[in-house]
């Protein structure tokens, strides 16, 4: 628990700065163990996550938990979002999409509450991310391509603060290196990151200091060991101890200073002031609405309904047509499908009709020798037996003749 006045994970924060972090929203990317968990724990002085993420899933998913901190009657709804699995796949291309995605939907859930006619903002759970910390591996080499496409295409949505985890990992040496190296990179390929603002006197100075910084170089634990007679955050190694509050060890109260103490009502208001005005500006314009017409009038909500209207007519009229023409079109298909195959069909039944003709005409032929031996057969059928009864009326005398006769028939 923390005393008055109020405490964040050992940041001082009197009343009016409390307020502003009511419904403060952050958003965690980087590679998947870089420490994200153990640094909210660290900030916030608190256990946030219970499981660790499994880490099997096929794309980058996010993972979002809100909570509330209390302490005293003051409240604190802070919500988390972390992603999941990035840069686990192998395939890292689509790996910024979710994250952008999951940025635009707050925005839009924003806009459709301004948008309706009774709207209660004051009463709105403010869902946008205000800050967007981006973890970077302490390589020591360049940015991987993976961290500079995410940046670049999350830019102009979110703040980004990045940081280099793990810091510990790292020296003294190659971190002052590192550090040129990101911010070059980072310049070179025009990724805006978000800067400490230093417009206002009263941490202009300061904030002026801490952009010189960037990217803050963290380590996180929750683990409290002894030192000299105060108990301290720190992970201990074999050859020594790094305290997570020692300056000179990491940039652990820097960023913990800038983010919550001092600069969290900028990162909101940069929020809605920038982040959220071009999203709100490009979604408006993309629904047709302008603020002039092309004579530099002003243009009426009323003329950019009929117009939107119009244009929504139009275009449903044309579908209606396309769709007509579409099935006139199909209705002709068949139709000569349909004619194609009735003319195959007579082409095939005259054939078989003379088919049958050859045939009937084939077998009337055979038919009609046939009846013609058969006459025949009975003519000779007949005289033979004529003769025959002949003969037996004459004698044997006879016998010889009629066998000659039988003979000139055919029949011997
Ligand atoms: P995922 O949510 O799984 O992507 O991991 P994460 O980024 O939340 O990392 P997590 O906080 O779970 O830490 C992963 C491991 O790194 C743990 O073993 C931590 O103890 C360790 N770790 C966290 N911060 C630091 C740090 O600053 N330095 C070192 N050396 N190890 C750290
Ligand atoms: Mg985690």
């Amino acid at each position: 628990m923390w005393g008055h006045p109020l405490r964040v994970g050992g940041a001082e924060l009197c009343d009016t700065q409390w307020k502003f972090c009511e419904g403060a929203d952050q958003f965690l990317s980087g590679e998947t163990g870089l420490g994200k968990s153990t640094l909210m724990d660290t900030l916030f002085n608190t256990k946030f996550e219970g499981e660790p993420a499994t880490h099997t899933q096929p794309g980058v998913q996010l993972r979002s938990n809100t909570y509330d901190l209390q302490e005293s009657n003051v409240g604190l709804k802070l919500t988390i979002v972390s992603t999941v699995g990035f840069g686990d796949q192998i395939n890292k291309e689509d790996s910024y999409k979710p994250i952008v995605e999951f940025i635009d939907a707050q925005f839009e859930a924003y806009l459709q509450e301004e948008l309706k006619i009774r709207r209660v903002l004051h009463t709105y759970h403010d869902s946008r991310i205000h800050a967007c910390l981006y973890f970077i591996a302490p390589t020591g080499h360049s940015l991987k391509s993976l961290d500079l496409v995410t940046m670049k295409k999350l830019d102009s949505k979110v703040n980004i603060i990045p940081i280099i985890a793990k810091s510990d990992a790292i020296s003294k040496s190659e971190l002052t290196k590192f550090k040129i190296k990101i911010t070059s990179e980072l310049v070179s390929n025009g990724v805006q990151i978000y800067q400490f603002p230093t417009d206002d006197e009263s941490v202009a100075e300061i904030n002026g200091t801490m952009n010189a910084h960037l990217p803050f170089a963290v380590i996180g634990s929750t683990e409290e060991l002894k030192i000299g007679n105060k108990m301290m955050k720190a992970r201990q190694y074999p050859w020594g101890t790094v305290q997570v509050e020692n300056e000179a060890h990491c940039d652990f109260v820097k960023l913990r200073e800038m983010l919550i103490r001092v600069n969290m009502e900028d990162l909101r208001e940069q929020t809605h002031s920038r982040h959220y005005e071009l999203y709100r500006r490009c979604k408006l314009e993309e629904m047709g609405f302008k603020d002039t017409d092309p004579d530099s009038k002003p243009f009426s909500l009323q003329e950019t309904y009929e117009a939107k209207r119009n244009e929504f007519l139009g275009e449903l009229q044309k579908k209606e047509e396309e769709m007509r023409q579409m099935f006139v079109q199909r209705v002709k298909e068949k139709e000569a499908e349909l004619k194609e195959a009735e003319k195959e069909l007579h082409e095939k039944f005259d054939r078989l009709k003379k088919l049958h003709q050859d045939e009937k005409k084939k077998l009337e032929d055979k038919k009609k020798s046939l009846d013609d031996e058969v006459n025949a057969f009975k003519q000779r059928k007949t005289a033979a037996e004529l003769l025959q009864s002949q003969g037996s009326q004459a004698g044997g005398s006879q016998t010889l003749k009629r066998d000659k006769e039988k003979k000139n028939l055919g029949f011997l």
